[in-house]
């Protein structure tokens, strides 16, 4: 049986796109101006200056009119050099998506093996940055937060391998599903070049995409020479200064960016941590009474945006995401790359709180009692519990919108 025609809202609770809060649908819904006029030029001069904060960043952010793909070879084309060596980790499918890129680019890639259950391993980098004592390696780069697994890596740890090592290379980030939900430093962690998307933590439609960067950075993208353009900072920088784009800027896009950002300036960058963070542990706590399993195996490295849950042997992930979809109108992330049909994602990232999550939870285990599947206990109550405990109350109320 299925529900349509439609009635009530959609539960789009995959790791991004996130829902859109009503706010920013309403800043967006506006006449599109002059990208050359004068008041174009104030929202990109307001803009430019409000994403700072959320990198945790002094320095410039670059925002480009494309999904987060496009970031990602902008880091890499404007810094690097056909043939230069590159330290990856392959945490999961977008860490191997970003290595094919990569390689498509013309880099020498040195891939770091994986399980998809654990983060970058910040001692594996040091040794092989140690070994490198001709520096032939030029930049490592990490997803802070993989989409398809539910693990975080420790950034703040990498980079102190980096230093232990002494070594001179780039460091590149990719927060595309950690920006704004997620603790992140820029500037702090020693981050030359952050890349993030607009469609998860910052509450938007996809469509933007951003790379956050340091004088380090700024200065390789003078002596890189992989073939550059429609990516490239320079005419970026030199046209933001003056409140322009070199092309077309995704205007009603940064109505809604300047929206997201006034957002979350009011309830503050670390409430936002704390909310993601809470209803991570409640989640996880719903998964285990159903008896199933979390698939991040390391709880230093437990996503605050997502939860991976790991179907046990012979059970199809991906029929329990439809039985949930016809019956109960909620969307679920299906399993990526290698993990395709053996585990179903949970996001619980954007604009969320908590009967969001409760009826999230309450969809899947329907959806769970439905298929057949025994289970252990409810899920729906362990969560409940947690979330109404006085004790794991949130400081105030717990809404970005
Ligand atoms: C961690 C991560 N990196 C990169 C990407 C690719 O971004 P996009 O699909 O916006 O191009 C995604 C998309 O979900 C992602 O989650």
């Amino acid at each position: 049986m299925t529900t349509s025609p439609r009635s009530g809202r959609h539960f789009l609770q995959i790791p991004g796109p996130t829902n859109v809060p009503d706010r920013i649908l309403r800043a967006i819904d506006r006449p599109t101006i002059d990208h050359r006029g004068p008041e174009f030029a104030r929202l990109a001069g307001e803009i430019l200056t409000a994403i700072r904060p959320v990198f945790k960043t002094g320095g410039p952010v670059v925002i480009y009119p494309a999904s987060g793909t496009g970031a990602w070879e902008a880091a890499l084309v404007n810094t690097l050099s056909p043939g230069d060596r590159v330290l990856m980790s392959e945490t999961g499918h977008f860490a191997s998506l970003w290595h094919e890129m990569a390689q498509r680019l013309g880099l020498d890639v040195e891939l770091l093996p994986g399980d998809w259950r654990h983060g970058v391993d910040p001692e594996r980098i040091g040794s092989v940055l140690a070994e490198d004592r001709s520096h032939r390696i030029k930049a490592v780069c990490i997803v802070h937060n993989e989409t398809s697994t539910g693990v975080t890596s420790r950034v703040a740890a990498v980079r102190r391998a980096i230093d232990e090592a002494g070594h001179p290379g780039l460091f590149m980030v990719d927060t595309i599903s950690s920006l704004a939900s997620i603790d992140y430093r820029h500037d702090e962690w020693g981050v030359d070049v952050t890349v993030a998307g607009s469609q998860k933590g910052l509450m938007l439609p996809p469509g933007l995409s951003f790379n956050a960067l340091s004088e380090k950075a700024i200065a390789a993208a003078k002596s890189a020479r992989l073939p550059r353009s429609y990516w490239d900072w320079a005419p970026m920088l030199a046209a933001n200064a003056k409140g322009v784009f070199p092309y077309t800027p995704a205007t009603n896009l940064l109505y809604g960016l300047r929206e997201a950002l006034a957002m979350l300036r009011e309830q503050g960058l670390e409430r936002v941590f704390a909310r993601h963070a809470r209803h991570a542990e409640a989640t996880r706590r719903a998964v285990r009474a159903w008896g199933l399993e979390v698939l991040c195996q390391d709880p230093r490295e437990y996503s605050s945006s997502l939860t991976a849950v790991l179907m046990p042997d012979g059970a199809d992930a991906d029929a329990l995401r439809r039985l949930i979809l016809e019956r109960f109108d909620l969307s679920l992330g299906n399993g990526l790359g290698r993990l395709a049909g053996k585990v179903f994602r949970i996001g619980h990232l954007g604009d969320f709180n908590d009967l969001m999550l409760a009826g999230t939870l309450a969809g899947i285990e329907m959806g769970l009692q439905a298929s057949g599947r025994p289970l252990g206990a409810s899920g729906v109550a362990a969560a409940l519990g947690y979330l109404a405990d006085p004790a794991e109350a949130p400081a105030d109320r717990a809404s970005a919108a």
